[in-house]
């Protein structure tokens, strides 16, 4: 029976494969340090260590410490890090060797302490450094002991090529990748649907994240893929807002934007709903239309979508709907000309999902994106492939920061009903995301399972209050 540890292994060694074949080298070495822990100014803690996704990617493994190497006539060599007494006594012993022989799906697996020897006996010969480069700053942390007296040339431009090559390949999730998207999106559901449960008039932003992320946590979630985000009433128009103490009001809307990490992988999902039973006046108009628009893009999403083109579609159905609503006006044509629904709008359709939230791979150099407002956050501008997990998260946002800049108000004088939109003062933020799948044939929704409908939202809401 072949184990998840083989599975595992035997999925990162492909990637390597994968890798030295596009690499095609000669003789330049590729060394791939994992980070080690970064310690907090002003005391004797550390900051919670993520691994360089490089190094996990085509390591296996994401232990401070550790160092992976390619050379192209000796093949690939992982370095494991080496516990010292001091720190089996406060943070355990680690891990023996052939866990990591099992982990890495390496043979050559040595001692971080044998890597002074291999540095030496490639003197000289040129490098490139993925991974974390703070092997250079601070080797002693590497057990070496420095850098610049081994005289290995870090070869940035070598670097930058053999970097884009892995973002390329990193895109295409494999199938070990996407059982861990699948369990990090399944803890995502549940602890979203909690939300649906708990959330209430006068409970706290900070108890929602609370609740959330404890069943995540209890859902499998190793730790939240990023800072979660939950913005009631007007906090909602802040896109990457922490949650406070501010407690939910009847006729807020609350957005919520948090996802569960499990083995390094990262899930990704908003929902946006009333803090009361029922959406009121325009929430309800506003939340269709972000709906109406992120299904079309869910629709259109597929292989060889150009995902710069979803993006600009969904601009453009926004616009349509903010000009229905009569909040812009003039013709649908020279409001997207001119970007006037990127008030509204502020950032990109969404992203590549991955070992982190924000993938890499998503914007490589071949494509050049005009500097304009609609484009400039647009993070994913790549054909879509078979293989690829997106992120489609289209918002709507009131945002004092840009509707109150003087210039914005002259500029959109004629396109934007300044009243309106001052009316609308608070209103807050809608965003609805799901993580999507690149299929052969069309697009999975891999967070399906969750409500966005306003009608099941509606009934939950009223279940939440039943209860
Ligand atoms: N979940 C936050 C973002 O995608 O920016
Ligand atoms: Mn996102």
């Amino acid at each position: 029976m072949v184990d998840a540890f083989e599975r595992w292994a035997s999925a990162v060694a492909a990637r390597r494969e994968r890798a030295a074949r596009a690499w095609q080298l000669r003789d330049e070495l590729v060394i791939v340090p994992a980070g080690v822990p970064i310690p907090i100014a002003g005391t004797d803690q550390f900051h919670e260590f993520h691994a360089h996704p490089e190094h996990y990617y085509l390591g296996g493994v994401a232990d401070p410490g550790g160092v992976l190497t390619f050379d192209p006539a000796e093949g690939w060599t992982y370095f494991h890090p080496v516990v010292t007494q001091e720190e089996a006594v406060w943070t355990g012993p680690g891990r023996r060797a052939e866990e990591y022989v099992a982990r890495t799906g390496l043979a050559a697996v040595f001692p971080v302490t044998a890597l002074a020897g291999w540095l030496e006996r490639n003197r000289g010969r040129a490098l490139a450094l993925l991974g974390n480069d703070d092997i250079v700053r601070v080797p002693g942390a590497y057990r070496l002991p420095g850098w610049h007296e081994f005289e290995l040339a870090v070869d940035g431009e070598l670097t930058a090529r053999l970097r884009e090559v892995v973002d390329v390949l990193r895109r295409t999730k494999d199938a070990e990748e996407l059982l861990r998207i699948r369990r990090a999106v399944a803890a995502s559901i549940e602890g979203h649907r909690l939300a649906f449960r708990f959330a209430r008039p006068g409970r706290t932003e900070r108890q929602i994240q609370i609740e959330i992320e404890a069943e995540f946590f209890r859902h499998g979630g190793d730790r939240t893929a990023y800072g979660s985000i939950v913005g009631s009433g007007p906090n909602g128009a802040t896109l990457h807002v922490s949650p406070s103490r501010r407690a939910l009001e009847d006729g807020d809307l609350v957005l919520i934007d948090a996802g569960a990490e499990v083995e390094g992988y990262a899930s990704d999902i908003t929902r946006t709903f009333p803090a009361g039973r029922r959406f009121v006046g325009l929430q309800r108009e506003l939340y269709q239309l972000v709906l109406q628009v992120q299904e079309w893009a869910i629709g259109a999403a597929g292989p060889g979508v150009d995902y710069r083109d979803l993006h600009l579609g969904a601009s453009r159905r926004l616009a349509e709907g903010l000009l229905q609503v009569g909040i812009l006006r003039g013709s649908l044509d020279g409001i997207v000309e001119r970007d006037v629904q990127a008030l509204f709008f502020p950032h990109g359709l969404g992203h590549l999902l991955g070992l982190a939230t924000h993938d890499a791979g998503g914007c490589i150099p071949a494509r050049a994106r005009p500097d304009r407002p609609s484009l400039r956050y647009l993070r994913l501008d790549a054909l879509l492939e078979p293989g690829f997990v997106i992120t489609i998260e289209p918002g709507l946002y009131f945002i004092p920061a840009l509707l109150d800049d003087p210039e914005v108000r002259r500029r959109f004088a004629a396109e934007v009903d300044w009243e309106r939109v001052d009316a609308l003062r608070g209103f807050g933020g809608i965003r609805i995301e799901d993580d999507v799948l690149i299929t052969e044939t069309g697009a999975e929704v891999l967070s399906a399972t969750l409500p966005k409908d306003i009608e099941t939202i509606e009934a939950l809401r009223a279940e939440a209050f039943a209860g």
